[in-house]
């Protein structure tokens, strides 16, 4: 095992959060690793004891100061919910755009062999055509597709203007055993599993025919622990997908299978602003960086009733 004083240094924003706290599961006997997070949605707990956590904002000149001690940093913090960016815009954008440009500004300035940014695929909007490639349009129908879309496009330039080792990954729907049931903006797999746990019906909004790519959490710090290794990811943007998608209905149908709840599906009017097919093509990361998504959705699934 190598020593802490040859172990890279990892700054990773929202380390406490969903995507952050598994990456630092992952990652922290490998590298030295600093948690920047605000505790906006999460405690000190996320994250073993021996881990460095510094309380704070990416916005904040303290996140300029991090970036500065370390090699490498993992962007992961961010305004999350679609809903809460469509009623404070302004509050969508200091974050997910300003935040992440305070960061690049200091990534530029002290030198950074590998800067990783986490967009969304909100960045796409309603679909033309699915599977949707990197370079589908980009057309997006709230605050925060255009805000993680900015803070792509300040990636790429930086990488072009600036030659800062930069790159990208657009996730797909991720879920976890971590994603909070009670938070209203939470995923539609956690809500489901609150409700099967509670022997109650799951509530589809709209007809159910919808469709949706899940990704494992696990999976996603497998492509981020790609894009640490390969120089060749720099300068690139990739979907984080299984390629795969499933119809809102089935999910439904798995959950209360693997929960054993025999309870008939409620259903609610269409949610505004919903997109209806949703499904990644992976061929770029799986070229690239060699990428294979490695949990079933059942398998995912199983995860949560453990
Ligand atoms: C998700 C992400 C979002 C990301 C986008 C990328 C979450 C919470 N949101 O949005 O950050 O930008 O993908 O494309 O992961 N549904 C129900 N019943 C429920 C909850 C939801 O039927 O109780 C339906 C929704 O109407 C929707 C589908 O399930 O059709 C998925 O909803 P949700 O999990 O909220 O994610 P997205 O809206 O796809």
């Amino acid at each position: 095992m190598p020593t802490q004083n040859d172990m890279q240094k990892i700054l990773i924003t929202g380390g406490l959060g969903q995507v952050g706290s598994y990456l630092v599961d992952a990652l922290h006997e490998k590298a030295k690793i600093t948690v920047l997070d605000n505790y906006s949605s999460t405690t000190r707990e996320a994250v073993p004891p021996e881990v460095n956590v510094i309380k704070g904002d990416v916005k904040d000149r303290i996140a300029a100061d991090l970036v500065n001690q370390n090699d490498v940093v993992i962007h992961t913090a961010a305004q999350i919910s679609v809903t809460a960016s469509m009623k404070d815009p302004l509050f969508d954008a200091q974050n997910n755009v300003f935040g992440t440009l305070n960061l690049l500004e200091a990534a530029r300035r002290f030198s950074i062999s590998k800067f990783i940014y986490i967009s969304s695929a909100a960045v796409y909007g309603d679909p033309i055509e699915v599977p949707i490639t990197e370079s589908h349009p980009q057309d997006p129908l709230s605050p925060y597709g255009v805000s993680k879309l900015s803070g792509e496009k300040y990636c790429m330039m930086y990488h072009k203007a600036f030659g800062l080792p930069s790159c990208c990954i657009r996730p797909f729907n991720i879920y976890s055993p971590r994603q909070d049931p009670g938070n209203p903006y939470s995923g539609v797999i956690s809500r489901f599993i609150e409700k099967a746990r509670a022997g109650q019906s799951p509530v589809i909004f709209g007809d159910g025919t919808q469709t949706r790519d899940f990704i494992s959490v696990h999976d996603i710090v497998d492509i981020i622990t790609l894009l640490l290794e390969k120089e060749d990811a720099n300068g690139h943007v990739f979907n984080a997908g299984t390629g795969n998608s499933i119809t809102v209905s089935e999910l439904a149908n798995m959950v209360l299978d693997i929960f054993d709840v025999d309870v008939p599906v409620q259903y609610m009017p269409e949610r505004p602003g919903d997109i209806k097919y949703s499904c990644s093509d992976i061929s770029k990361a799986r070229k690239t960086l060699g990428f294979e998504p490695k949990v079933s959705l059942r398998e995912g699934l199983m995860e949560f009733a453990e």
